[in-house]
């Protein structure tokens, strides 16, 4: 894909096509009054027979517009003069693609970019347009027999500047929007894998594969062998009962040379049955997604190395398969963390938190500047925060408020939540230091204040996914979060960003 930005007006520019819009009441958008302009009065004609509006979604590719350089035009609802968002923008840009998508345009020039959007520099503007396009044109088929629908011949994406002083930042966006797209194919790909296929040792030869050929990457695998002599009883006690291997994947990215790194752990459970608490059939099947973090961290991993930041970051997934068995755990069975401290199981479905808890300890030997987990980790995260926003933890302020900020900066929405002596106290246990269920309430809270006994004096943060990671229903599908959230977090801390 080739990335380019232009003064030129949307009408004297050639381009397979590009994209203009319209506001409420016929108020014409920079590029849409150019085209008018140039075509004396065409884009007005169609507004008056109704054709055109400015409702958010419609779409209406134009062609051979007379005085217009470009074979097409798309011209697109943006909904209320002067309230234009960021959200309102990537939804305009989405539907826009979808359109073109049907034609065979190979380029795209995006004239929306000149439009005022709240708070937005041509630099946001520049990536969420390349970041749109991208997740628009996502397609998972690679499961599919027979004759498969061809991908849009999309060659190159033009972005438009109002002056040659903005290329440069434009043009970052527009790199660093290339970055993150592939972060966050990588992770739809791996999530929507089913997981006959996406098995640790899949997830495994993945995170090794990203780091041949890099010199500033590299990805060791643990065995299950070395995690027993490391102690980690806690994670080996959800793999007990499955055939498939569990891994712990570490892969190194040494971008800043020896400073501290950020860490990210994912949860990588490539199918969550619950265990010998086994989860009800209905929509068990979603249950793949349930790597979805451990996803997020290596998609996150691909953009910046793609984006050769210049920052450590080290990753750590525990990679491992939730099954019910006559070796599997028990209701009840104390396992012993690496940590050293024991976990009454009292309910093999809360299998992730043993998973990270192990994880967060192996990754105290990196002497983290940060680590931040990433799982979708409670139900009750989903009935908390709908599928909107994932749940932001930390035992520090400044992390916390800049991973919120980090969210509403990459479209990646998060909200802050609580952690306290009180939701902990609900994880006491008769027989064990804790035990791995907090009762009924808060339960994304509670999952959240066990992983907080395992930071041992770390700036530790989590992310709770269960809500965001995924769409069910006719849209079944990972959605690639919070690969941006995580993105910019990297861009900010890297000190890149404009
Ligand atoms: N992977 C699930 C959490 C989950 C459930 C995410 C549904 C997305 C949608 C996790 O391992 C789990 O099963 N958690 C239990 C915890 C409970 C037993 C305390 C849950 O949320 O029901
Ligand atoms: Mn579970
Ligand atoms: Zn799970």
């Amino acid at each position: 894909m080739k990335y380019f930005t232009t003064t030129s007006n949307a009408s004297r520019r050639a381009a397979d096509c590009v994209i203009v819009g319209v506001y409420n009441r016929g108020k014409l958008g920079v590029g849409a009054a150019d085209i008018n302009a140039a075509s004396k009065g065409h884009i007005q004609k169609h507004i008056k027979s109704g054709d055109i509006s400015g409702e958010p979604g419609s779409v209406s590719i134009l062609t051979n517009v007379p005085g217009v350089k470009a074979a097409r035009v798309a011209v697109v609802g943006l909904g209320k003069s002067g309230e234009l968002k960021a959200s309102g923008f990537r939804k305009a840009v989405a539907a826009a693609t979808r359109a073109i998508a049907n034609t065979r345009a190979k380029q795209i020039l995006n004239c929306l970019t000149l439009e005022p959007v709240a708070g937005r520099s041509p630099y946001y503007l520049a990536r969420h347009t390349v970041e749109t396009i991208h997740e628009t044109l996502y397609r998972f088929d690679q499961m599919k027999s027979g004759r498969k629908k061809a991908p849009m011949p999309l060659s190159s994406i033009g972005v438009s500047i109002a002056k040659r002083g903005d290329a440069g930042q434009a043009s970052r966006g527009a790199e660093h929007g290339d970055g993150i797209s592939v972060g966050v194919s990588l992770a739809r790909d791996l999530g929507n894998l089913p997981a006959n296929v996406c098995t640790p040792s899949y997830l495994a030869r993945v995170a090794k594969k990203l780091a041949t050929g890099n010199g500033k990457l590299s990805t060791r695998i643990l065995s299950e062998a070395e995690m027993k002599k490391l102690g980690m009883g806690s994670l080996l006690s959800v793999t007990a009962g499955a055939v498939e291997p569990a891994k712990l994947i570490v892969m190194q990215y040494k971008g800043a040379g020896s400073s501290k790194p950020v860490v990210l752990v994912g949860k990588g459970v490539t199918f969550d049955t619950g265990g010998i608490s086994l989860k009800p059939g209905a929509g068990m099947d979603e249950m793949k997604f349930d790597m979805c973090g451990a996803a997020s961290v290596i998609g996150t991993m691909a953009a910046i190395s793609k984006m050769k930041l210049p920052l450590n970051v080290t990753v750590v997934v525990g990679a491992v398969e939730n099954m019910p068995a006559g070796d599997a755990t028990r209701p009840g069975d104390i396992v012993k963390s690496m940590s050293g401290q024991t976990i009454e199981v009292l309910n093999t479905d809360a299998e992730g938190r043993l998973v990270l808890c192990d994880a967060l300890t192996y990754s105290k030997r990196f002497k983290p500047e940060v680590i931040i987990d990433v799982a979708t980790l409670t139900g009750a995260c989903v009935v908390a925060l709908g599928n909107h926003r994932c749940a932001i933890y930390s035992n520090d302020d400044t992390l916390r408020n800049e991973l919120f900020t980090s969210g509403n900066s990459a479209e990646d929405l998060g909200w802050q939540m609580p952690l306290g002596e009180q939701y902990a106290a609900q994880l006491k246990s008769n027989f064990a230091d804790l035990a791995n269920i907090g009762g009924p309430g808060g339960g994304s809270v509670t999952a959240a204040c066990f992983l907080e006994k395992f930071v041992d004096g770390m700036t530790w943060a989590h992310l709770d996914i269960a809500g965001v990671a995924w769409k069910s229903g006719v849209h079944k599908g990972a959605s690639g979060r919070p690969v941006p959230l995580l993105s910019e977090f990297l861009l900010s801390r890297a000190g890149v960003l404009p």
